[in-house]
């Protein structure tokens, strides 16, 4: 139990990552925590490991050392099929490089994370279309992928991440295609979204005026977070 004068458990906590792609050492002891309903930004220069550390996060890619903890479940030990369940029902994910269905229009994109729930097609579609809407992409959801603009299909990304009412959403630079008056359009759309429904948000990116919408920001240098106070 947490009093007033106690730090809140957090609701998904890394503790000493370490994650090796080949010979290059992704992650060096990385630790950081996300509370419930916050919105944690993740900066840092290219390559320092922001998106490997997402990935162990979300429990997508296994640490070779450290911990992941969600709530009160070990997730870098949990096996594959309570894992990847517990990705669908609590996770939405935005990847840096889209990740969408090449053979499914937009709608149908955002829809399958539901009709993957059990919610039938017509309600499935109902839903995608208003998430579409507050992404600022309705009239394009008939377009695939390979006909979206990169913007286009970060949204349509965001929406299809969101869908499910996540517990939390791992973003990973969701406006870094975008100009800077769509990028904040989106931001807000996602920060609404977050607040109103308590989504606790890991936001990957490399622009300040997208970090400004976070509560907190950590930043991480050659795969661990720079101590508070060194940072800038
Ligand atoms: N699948 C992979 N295979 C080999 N090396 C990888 C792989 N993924 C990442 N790396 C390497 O690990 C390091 C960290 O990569 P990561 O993608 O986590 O960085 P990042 O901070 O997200 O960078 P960016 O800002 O450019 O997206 C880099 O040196 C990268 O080249
Ligand atoms: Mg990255």
């Amino acid at each position: 139990m947490s009093t007033n004068s106690e730090k809140p458990t957090p609701l998904l906590a890394a503790r000493g990552l370490a994650k090796s792609h080949g010979r290059t050492r992704a992650l060096r002891g990385a630790s950081v925590e996300l509370r419930a309903g916050e919105i944690l930004a993740v900066t840092g220069a290219s390559g320092s490991g922001k998106s490997t550390l997402l990935h162990c996060l979300a429990g997508i890619v296994r640490p070779d050392e450290g911990s992941v903890v969600y709530g009160d479940t070990r997730l870098d030990g949990l096996p594959e099929k309570r894992l990847s369940e517990l990705r669908r029902t609590d996770f939405g994910v935005v990847f840096q490089f889209g990740q969408l269905i090449p053979e499914l229009t937009a709608l149908d994109n955002v829809a399958l994370p539901l009709l993957l729930a059990g919610a039938s097609r017509r309600d499935a579609h109902v839903r995608a279309g208003q998430w579409l809407e507050r992404f600022g992409v309705l009239g394009q959801e008939e377009l695939r992928p390979g006909e979206m603009s990169g913007g286009q299909a970060q949204r349509v990304s965001l929406a299809r991440a969101l869908v499910t009412g996540p517990k939390v959403v791992f973003a990973d630079e969701p406006t870094g295609a975008l100009d800077s008056l769509a990028g904040e359009q989106v931001m807000s759309a996602l920060v609404h979204t977050a607040r109103e429904s308590g989504t606790a948000v890991l936001l990957i990116t490399h622009d300040a005026q997208v970090a400004a919408y976070a509560d907190r920001e950590v930043q991480l240098r050659d795969g661990a977070v720079v101590p508070l106070g060194v940072a800038a």
